[in-house]
């Protein structure tokens, strides 16, 4: 590979983090023996900077540079600069397509996140690579955690930029720990009725043709009738969709519409959820959720009251106490000033990733111009990782 280090880079190498600004030493425990640096640190940082950015040292090649990741990994450096950060941004690598990430993303050497029930549509392009959200640009992607409205979510989300934007696009990052601990200080009461409570939310996914894609949202049969056959008639592809909710132990669902020309129906499911939950490699509590999402959401359709449906009748309200009862505004208002307050906004180069620990971070999308494509890879927790 040609040179692709597009920043300067710094004194500090991922190997003599130990010597930076009180960074601790056992960043640098596994990785001491002299090497040329393969990443590099690009500005100085604190412990808690989000994201920790490395850029890629001069002629590394990708094959180099996928054997340090996977080395960093298994020895668990990564881990340790994500329970620090939650988020590491990888500038340099110069990534030309699906497949070189693909290999980048794969050598960390965790599992593959199986999907189940996604609302977003995304184009698998290469092994555990697919387009990210694929909406349109002019709408933000409000922050939330990825699959934060289900019991079956991904440990590791990558994010590559294929080609940048000519402005804005940035995805905007936030601790979910930080979140939190802010709560907790200026309205307790709030996060007390989450821990008794849980949120509810619904998704609503459309008998459309498995081939069709004309929303960023997911039909049916795109989000739960993989085991579907053409030849299947009603009942059994009911059976096998509702086989597929079953997986996920906390939904419940029910059919609508049904007519003599969508005998199927559409289909509404219905997740009962906590909304903090516990950061096991940190011990620390995080704001794990879509709450803040669905709430802006609904706020722009104006849906945020009972009867809760959008301009063209449909139902979209916020996510819910799982009783069914509000979340006061004000709780969730203050929830928006803290992301608004402690967020970072990811600025992207063609060839950048970027790592986030999808249990200590929230992301979202900001409105762009230009040719802006995003991929994402999406991976579960291996065991030699915990
Ligand atoms: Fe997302």
């Amino acid at each position: 590979m040609a040179e692709i280090v597009t920043q300067k880079p710094v004194s500090a190498t991922l190997h003599s983090l130990t010597h930076v600004d009180g960074l601790p030493s056992s960043y640098a425990r596994e990785n001491t023996r002299p090497e040329p640096a393969v990443l590099n640190a690009t500005k100085s940082y604190s412990l808690d900077s989000l994201p920790l950015e490395l850029a890629l040292g001069k002629n590394v090649s990708l094959d180099h540079l996928s054997d340090t990741v996977s080395r960093y990994s298994s020895t668990g450096l990564i881990r340790r600069l994500l329970n620090n950060h939650g988020a590491i941004l990888f500038k340099g690598l110069g990534l030309k397509n699906a497949t070189e990430f693909s290999q980048f993303a794969t050598a960390f050497g965790w599992l593959p996140h199986e999907d189940i029930g996604n609302p977003v549509r995304r184009t698998v392009l290469a092994h555990n690579v697919a387009t990210a959200n694929e909406g349109p640009n002019t709408q933000p992607v409000y922050p939330h955690n990825e699959f934060g409205l289900s019991p079956h979510y991904p440990a590791y989300v990558f994010f590559y930029a294929l080609s940048a934007p000519e402005t804005g696009g940035e995805t905007p990052i936030n601790s979910s720990i930080k979140l939190y601990e802010r709560l907790e200080e200026e309205i307790p009461e709030f996060l007390t009725a989450l821990e008794e409570k849980g949120v509810r939310y619904q998704l609503f996914f459309p008998n459309r043709p498995r081939e069709d894609v004309s929303s960023p949202g997911t039909s049916v049969f795109q989000s739960y009738g993989k085991a579907v056959l053409d030849t299947d008639d009603t009942e059994t592809a009911r059976s096998k969709i509702e086989a597929e909710i079953r997986r996920l132990p906390t939904a419940t669902w029910q059919w609508e519409n049904q007519s003599s020309e969508n005998p199927l129906g559409d289909l509404r499911v219905f997740q009962k959820l906590p909304a903090i939950r516990l950061h096991e490699q940190t011990g620390k509590k995080a704001f794990f959720n879509n709450i803040i999402s669905r709430y802006l959401n609904a706020k722009n359709n104006q849906t945020l009251d009972p009867p809760y449906l959008n301009k063209e009748g449909a139902y979209q309200p916020p996510a819910l106490y799982a009783d069914g009862s509000p979340i006061p505004h004000e709780y969730l208002e203050k929830a928006v000033q803290i992301v608004e307050e402690t967020r970072s906004l990811v600025s992207w180069t063609a060839g950048d990733v970027l790592l986030l620990d999808n249990h200590a971070i929230q992301h979202g999308r900001e409105p762009w111009t230009g040719d802006r494509k995003l991929l994402a890879s999406l991976w579960d927790e291996s065991k030699q990782s915990k």
